[in-house]
Protein backbone atom coordinates (compact mmCIF):
# COMPACT_ATOMS: atom_id res chain seq x y z
CA UNK A 1 0.00 0.00 0.00
CA UNK A 2 1.00 3.66 -0.69
CA UNK A 3 -0.07 6.78 1.16
CA UNK A 4 0.95 10.33 1.94
CA UNK A 5 3.73 10.69 4.31
CA UNK A 6 2.32 14.21 4.61
CA UNK A 7 -0.96 12.80 6.80
CA UNK A 8 -1.55 13.44 10.06
CA UNK A 9 1.03 12.88 12.94
CA UNK A 10 -0.62 9.73 14.89
CA UNK A 11 -2.09 8.99 11.16
CA UNK A 12 1.73 8.73 10.65
CA UNK A 13 3.18 6.86 13.20
CA UNK A 14 0.34 4.26 12.90
CA UNK A 15 0.94 3.69 9.28
CA UNK A 16 5.03 3.65 9.64
CA UNK A 17 3.82 0.93 12.60
CA UNK A 18 1.84 -0.87 9.63
CA UNK A 19 4.64 -1.05 7.43
CA UNK A 20 2.94 1.00 4.92
CA UNK A 21 5.09 2.76 1.90
CA UNK A 22 4.71 6.17 2.69
CA UNK A 23 5.67 8.83 -0.38
CA UNK A 24 4.77 12.60 -0.96
CA UNK A 25 3.57 13.94 -4.73
CA UNK A 26 5.68 16.46 -5.36
CA UNK A 27 4.95 18.90 -8.32
CA UNK A 28 7.79 21.19 -9.22
CA UNK A 29 7.04 24.40 -11.00
CA UNK A 30 10.03 26.59 -12.57
CA UNK A 31 9.58 29.59 -14.04
CA UNK A 32 13.36 30.81 -15.28
CA UNK A 33 13.52 31.03 -19.28
CA UNK A 34 17.65 30.96 -18.52
CA UNK A 35 18.75 27.21 -19.13
CA UNK A 36 21.10 25.99 -17.87
CA UNK A 37 20.26 28.45 -15.44
CA UNK A 38 20.83 29.72 -11.16
CA UNK A 39 17.60 28.66 -10.09
CA UNK A 40 17.70 25.38 -11.94
CA UNK A 41 20.06 23.95 -10.29
CA UNK A 42 18.17 24.41 -6.86
CA UNK A 43 15.25 22.86 -8.50
CA UNK A 44 17.40 20.51 -9.76
CA UNK A 45 19.18 19.72 -6.65
CA UNK A 46 15.79 19.81 -4.79
CA UNK A 47 14.33 17.12 -7.51
CA UNK A 48 17.38 14.88 -6.51
CA UNK A 49 16.38 14.88 -2.90
CA UNK A 50 12.96 14.20 -2.94
CA UNK A 51 13.27 11.26 -6.05
CA UNK A 52 16.19 10.19 -3.31
CA UNK A 53 13.89 10.09 -1.00
CA UNK A 54 11.42 7.79 -3.18
CA UNK A 55 8.98 10.18 -3.63
CA UNK A 56 6.60 10.83 -6.56
CA UNK A 57 8.18 13.73 -9.00
CA UNK A 58 6.09 15.91 -11.57
CA UNK A 59 7.91 18.92 -13.01
CA UNK A 60 6.96 21.77 -15.56
CA UNK A 61 9.26 23.90 -16.62
CA UNK A 62 6.81 27.26 -17.50
CA UNK A 63 10.17 29.00 -18.36
CA UNK A 64 11.05 26.32 -20.83
CA UNK A 65 7.79 25.59 -23.36
CA UNK A 66 9.36 27.41 -26.43
CA UNK A 67 5.97 29.08 -28.39
CA UNK A 68 3.80 27.23 -26.33
CA UNK A 69 3.77 29.58 -24.38
CA UNK A 70 2.05 31.46 -22.12
CA UNK A 71 -1.22 30.05 -20.95
CA UNK A 72 -2.31 33.42 -19.45
CA UNK A 73 -5.69 32.88 -17.03
CA UNK A 74 -8.83 34.23 -19.32
CA UNK A 75 -11.75 35.93 -17.48
CA UNK A 76 -14.86 35.29 -19.11
CA UNK A 77 -16.69 38.63 -20.74
CA UNK A 78 -19.09 40.86 -19.06
CA UNK A 79 -20.41 38.38 -16.49
CA UNK A 80 -19.74 40.61 -13.72
CA UNK A 81 -17.81 38.42 -11.59
CA UNK A 82 -14.39 36.90 -11.91
CA UNK A 83 -14.92 33.65 -13.79
CA UNK A 84 -11.84 31.85 -15.21
CA UNK A 85 -12.23 30.30 -18.95
CA UNK A 86 -11.44 26.94 -18.90
CA UNK A 87 -8.50 26.83 -21.64
CA UNK A 88 -7.79 23.19 -23.51
CA UNK A 89 -4.23 23.21 -23.08
CA UNK A 90 -1.17 21.36 -21.24
CA UNK A 91 -2.06 23.29 -17.73
CA UNK A 92 -5.85 22.42 -17.24
CA UNK A 93 -4.96 19.15 -18.98
CA UNK A 94 -1.70 18.06 -17.22
CA UNK A 95 -0.41 20.17 -14.46
CA UNK A 96 -4.22 21.34 -12.35
CA UNK A 97 -4.77 17.62 -12.00
CA UNK A 98 -1.13 16.95 -10.90
CA UNK A 99 -1.51 20.02 -8.37
CA UNK A 100 -4.78 18.31 -7.06
CA UNK A 101 -3.19 15.31 -5.97
CA UNK A 102 0.24 16.70 -4.88
CA UNK A 103 1.06 16.53 -1.43
CA UNK A 104 4.08 19.16 -1.77
CA UNK A 105 3.75 22.24 -4.35
CA UNK A 106 7.51 23.48 -5.19
CA UNK A 107 7.81 27.26 -6.96
CA UNK A 108 10.96 28.01 -8.42
CA UNK A 109 11.78 31.02 -10.01
CA UNK A 110 14.28 33.67 -10.55
CA UNK A 111 14.33 37.65 -9.45
CA UNK A 112 13.38 39.68 -12.47
CA UNK A 113 12.62 43.12 -11.75
CA UNK A 114 12.01 42.58 -7.67
CA UNK A 115 9.55 39.60 -8.45
CA UNK A 116 8.88 36.42 -9.80
CA UNK A 117 9.37 35.18 -13.24
CA UNK A 118 6.51 36.13 -15.36
CA UNK A 119 5.92 32.14 -16.59
CA UNK A 120 5.88 31.12 -12.92
CA UNK A 121 3.57 33.84 -12.63
CA UNK A 122 0.56 32.76 -15.24
CA UNK A 123 0.77 29.11 -14.07
CA UNK A 124 -0.15 30.37 -10.52
CA UNK A 125 -2.89 32.71 -11.89
CA UNK A 126 -4.16 29.70 -13.03
CA UNK A 127 -4.72 28.27 -9.79
CA UNK A 128 -7.87 30.74 -9.71
CA UNK A 129 -10.82 27.83 -10.78
CA UNK A 130 -9.39 25.62 -8.37
CA UNK A 131 -8.22 27.71 -5.22
CA UNK A 132 -10.05 25.73 -2.72
CA UNK A 133 -9.20 22.21 -4.02
CA UNK A 134 -5.83 23.52 -4.04
CA UNK A 135 -5.73 24.39 -0.10
CA UNK A 136 -3.72 22.70 2.31
CA UNK A 137 -0.76 21.01 1.30
CA UNK A 138 3.01 21.54 2.00
CA UNK A 139 5.69 23.83 0.14
CA UNK A 140 9.07 24.83 -0.81
CA UNK A 141 10.35 28.41 -2.45
CA UNK A 142 13.27 28.29 -4.05
CA UNK A 143 14.27 31.54 -5.71
CA UNK A 144 17.72 33.22 -7.00
CA UNK A 145 18.73 36.38 -7.22
CA UNK A 146 21.88 38.70 -8.60
CA UNK A 147 21.23 40.80 -5.23
CA UNK A 148 21.19 40.93 -1.54
CA UNK A 149 18.33 39.67 0.74
CA UNK A 150 17.01 43.26 1.57
CA UNK A 151 16.51 42.66 -2.50
CA UNK A 152 14.47 39.27 -2.36
CA UNK A 153 12.07 40.96 0.81
CA UNK A 154 9.50 42.00 -2.00
CA UNK A 155 9.43 38.40 -3.22
CA UNK A 156 10.18 37.02 0.00
CA UNK A 157 6.65 38.51 1.34
CA UNK A 158 4.67 38.18 -1.70
CA UNK A 159 5.63 34.01 -1.66
CA UNK A 160 4.94 33.66 1.91
CA UNK A 161 1.77 35.63 1.94
CA UNK A 162 0.75 33.04 -1.39
CA UNK A 163 1.88 30.16 1.13
CA UNK A 164 -0.14 31.50 3.88
CA UNK A 165 -3.50 32.11 1.49
CA UNK A 166 -2.91 28.59 0.50
CA UNK A 167 -2.45 27.33 3.78
CA UNK A 168 0.67 25.33 2.38
CA UNK A 169 2.69 25.56 5.29
CA UNK A 170 6.79 25.55 4.11
CA UNK A 171 9.06 22.55 4.48
CA UNK A 172 11.87 24.61 4.37
CA UNK A 173 12.56 27.48 1.30
CA UNK A 174 15.82 28.98 -0.23
CA UNK A 175 16.46 32.26 -0.64
CA UNK A 176 19.58 32.55 -2.72
CA UNK A 177 21.12 36.08 -2.87
CA UNK A 178 24.09 37.06 -4.58
CA UNK A 179 23.67 34.33 -7.21
CA UNK A 180 26.16 34.88 -9.32
CA UNK A 181 28.59 33.81 -6.36
CA UNK A 182 29.27 29.72 -7.28
CA UNK A 183 30.28 29.44 -3.74
CA UNK A 184 27.48 30.88 -2.25
CA UNK A 185 25.08 29.69 -5.06
CA UNK A 186 26.56 25.84 -4.42
CA UNK A 187 25.47 26.25 -0.16
CA UNK A 188 22.07 27.20 -1.43
CA UNK A 189 22.16 24.13 -3.28
CA UNK A 190 22.98 22.05 -1.12
CA UNK A 191 19.92 23.28 1.29
CA UNK A 192 17.76 23.05 -1.49
CA UNK A 193 19.15 19.33 -2.33
CA UNK A 194 18.00 18.85 1.82
CA UNK A 195 14.75 19.83 1.57
CA UNK A 196 13.87 17.41 -1.04
CA UNK A 197 15.05 14.49 0.84
CA UNK A 198 12.99 15.35 3.47
CA UNK A 199 10.21 16.08 1.44
C1 LIG B 1 15.24 40.32 -16.99
C2 LIG B 1 16.07 40.15 -15.74
C3 LIG B 1 15.72 40.86 -14.61
C4 LIG B 1 16.47 40.71 -13.44
N1 LIG B 1 16.11 41.42 -12.33
C5 LIG B 1 16.83 41.28 -11.19
C6 LIG B 1 16.50 42.02 -10.02
O1 LIG B 1 15.55 42.81 -9.99
N2 LIG B 1 17.26 41.86 -8.93
C7 LIG B 1 18.30 40.98 -8.89
O2 LIG B 1 18.95 40.87 -7.87
N3 LIG B 1 18.62 40.24 -9.97
C8 LIG B 1 17.92 40.38 -11.12
N4 LIG B 1 18.26 39.64 -12.23
C9 LIG B 1 19.33 38.63 -12.10
C10 LIG B 1 18.76 37.21 -11.87
O3 LIG B 1 17.78 37.19 -10.87
C11 LIG B 1 19.88 36.28 -11.44
O4 LIG B 1 20.93 36.27 -12.38
C12 LIG B 1 19.32 34.88 -11.23
O5 LIG B 1 20.23 34.10 -10.50
C13 LIG B 1 19.05 34.19 -12.58
O6 LIG B 1 18.53 32.90 -12.36
P1 LIG B 1 18.17 31.99 -13.61
O7 LIG B 1 19.46 31.75 -14.33
O8 LIG B 1 17.60 30.77 -13.03
O9 LIG B 1 17.14 32.73 -14.42
C14 LIG B 1 17.56 39.80 -13.40
C15 LIG B 1 17.90 39.08 -14.57
C16 LIG B 1 17.16 39.26 -15.72
C17 LIG B 1 17.53 38.48 -16.97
Amino acid sequence: MVLSKRCSGKLHRFLVILGAELISKVVILTGSPHNPGMSKQLADAFEKGALEAENEVYRYDAGLQGKTQPFYLQMEKGSGTEVGIQDDDLIEKEVIPKLLEADVVVLVSSMYYFGINAQLKTVIDRFYNYNHELKDKHSVVLITGYGSQDDLAAIKLQMQKLQDYMRWPSLGDVYADDSWNEAKLAGFTKEAYLIGKKS
